[in-house]
């Protein structure tokens, strides 16, 4: 399989990154989602929370290389029986995935250093406190963060029934080229 993207699939570089990027997202919702049923102040609370910041840093780090990697070379052309309102709806909705995969880490980083907190990753190092001390600032992002979280679910749903209608009633390549193989 190659390692590059051509004019009719992707390559098995954005592959990986779609779909570990996937996986850390569905984890992401069940450490923040499972840390509510720990006490408060439990040693458990506090592992799940430091490692759904950890595992944030790293979505980040992935999303920017999955980014820069989009721009490497050819992407795969979309089916020429969609009309070009479908074309359109599927590029925004690519974006919009693009955009949420940035913003929910950049607002998890910011509303903890905001809020006076240092954010560790797996425990080998830690981010630099590129801001002050602002609880209202702290509070707008863990604002963000949430509802971006719900709009990030939308989001998903609405790709992934676009992803089984080209597979069950349109009846093209479209979600093969994304899978494993
Ligand atoms: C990148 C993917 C991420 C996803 C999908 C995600 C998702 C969520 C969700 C759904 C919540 C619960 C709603 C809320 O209380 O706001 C949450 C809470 C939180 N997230 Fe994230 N987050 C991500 C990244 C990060 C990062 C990178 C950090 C920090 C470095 C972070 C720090 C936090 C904190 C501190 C909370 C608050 C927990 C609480 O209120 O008890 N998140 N996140
Ligand atoms: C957190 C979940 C997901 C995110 C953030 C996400 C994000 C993305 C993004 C940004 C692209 C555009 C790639 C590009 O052309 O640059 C894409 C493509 C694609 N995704 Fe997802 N995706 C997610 C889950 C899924 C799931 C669950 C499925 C399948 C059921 C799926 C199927 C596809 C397919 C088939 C394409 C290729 C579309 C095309 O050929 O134009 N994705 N995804």
């Amino acid at each position: 399989m190659a390692l590059k993207n051509s004019a009719e699939k992707f390559g098995s570089l954005t592959k990986l990154l779609h779909w570990l990027i996937f996986f850390l997202f569905i984890g992401q919702f069940f450490l923040v989602y499972r840390r509510e049923y720990f006490p408060k102040n439990s040693p458990e609370k506090l592992q799940y929370i430091l490692l759904h910041e950890s595992l944030g840093v790293l979505l980040l780090v992935l999303a920017l290389f999955m980014i820069t990697w989009r721009h490497v070379g050819v992407r795969p052309t979309m089916p020429a029986h969609m009309s070009k309102f479908e074309k359109l709806i599927a590029k925004t909705t690519h974006l919009l995935l693009y955009a949420t995969m940035l913003i929910q880490p950049l607002t998890g980083i910011a509303m903890s250093e905001y809020s006076g907190y240092e954010v560790g990753v797996f425990g080998w190092f830690k981010l630099p406190m590129l801001v002050a001390k602002n609880e209202q600032m702290g509070h707008l992002m863990s604002e963000i963060h949430e509802i971006s979280s719900f709009v990030i679910i939308g989001l998903v749903s609405f790709h992934v029934i676009g992803a089984l209608y080209h597979h069950f009633i349109k009846k093209d390549k479209v979600l093969l080229r994304m899978l494993p193989g």
